[in-house]
């Protein structure tokens, strides 16, 4: 019988699709649940599948409750697993103000980037509270480096990239009620975060180079090293670590 669930956000996600492989790899005996608006392009690392815009905060109960009803019903589960849940989604989306220099960002971005980035995390631990403390819970939030220390925007110069204060700002949120959770919870449930460095994925040249000469482990990071830290954030062997939020950058925030 499996003897863990973990809930993964934003599993559609180059980072969430790594969570849930890592997941799957690292035990024999984990059921994954992928939530995303959109499905994954590869479901082989998720069992169940659900689909749920995190930004329309009104219906996360209701898919709390159906992933209740989901775990009484699925027979693989042992009644004493431990629950995990991963706040992984963010906002990356085509609308008026994100993309865009400081003096052109809008309220209607900053809303819906603090509605999928910071209160849908929340009221995801708040709808789920009763069952993280009958299952020895276990939380992971995905915040950022942007959430620790303000942007270099000489970074940028000539690439069309951007570094919004919406993020850096919905990430900082993160990283307080990480640290509020873990209090409220006062050890049922841990609640511990993660801080990306940025993640290599074929960005323009000039940045790259830029980026790495200004880090101390000499390159970017990839989605395994996060999802490392997260399994290991979810496992046994962080029982003592609550609270915290871990920088994953090479060292960027360290000098
Ligand atoms: N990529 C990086 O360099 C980097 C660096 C630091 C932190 N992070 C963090 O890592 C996490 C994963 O980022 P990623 O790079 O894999 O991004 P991604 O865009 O590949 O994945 C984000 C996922 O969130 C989902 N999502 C967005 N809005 C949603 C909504 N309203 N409802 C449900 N799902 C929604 C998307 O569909 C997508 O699958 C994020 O929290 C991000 O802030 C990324």
């Amino acid at each position: 019988m499996n003897d863990s669930v973990v809930l993964v956000t934003g599993c559609s996600g180059h980072l969430g699709a790594r969570i849930c492989c890592s997941l799957k790899e690292s035990s024999d005996s984990v059921v994954v649940i992928g939530v995303d608006s959109v499905r994954p392009k590869f479901e082989e690392h998720i069992d169940h599948f659900l689909t749920l815009d995190l930004s329309l905060l009104a219906d996360i109960p209701k898919t709390v409750d159906h992933i209740r009803n989901l775990l009484s019903e699925d027979l693989s589960v042992s009644p004493n697993f431990s629950l995990g849940l991963v706040n992984n989604a963010a906002f990356y989306g085509e609308i008026d103000g994100w993309g865009v220099d400081f003096l052109e960002e809008t309220p209607g971005a900053w809303e819906q980037v603090f509605k999928v980035n910071l209160f849908a995390p929340f009221f995801l631990c708040q709808s789920m509270a009763s069952l993280l403390r009958a299952h020895s819970g276990r939380v992971v939030n995905v915040s950022s480096i942007a959430g620790l220390v303000a942007p270099q925007f000489d970074l940028y110069v000539d690439t069309g990239m951007t570094n919004e204060a919406s993020y850096g700002a919905s990430k900082a949120g993160l990283n307080h009620i990480t640290k509020w959770l873990a209090s409220w919870f006062a050890g049922d449930v841990r609640v511990n975060g993660v801080a990306p460095g940025g993640i290599e994925r074929g960005q323009d040249i000039s940045f790259k180079d830029r980026y790495i000469s200004r880090t101390i482990s000499g390159r970017m990071a990839s989605e395994n090293d996060v999802a490392e830290v997260i399994c290991f954030l979810l496992s046994e062997r962080s029982e003592y670590v609550n609270g915290q939020v871990i920088a994953v950058d090479g060292g960027w925030t360290a000098v």
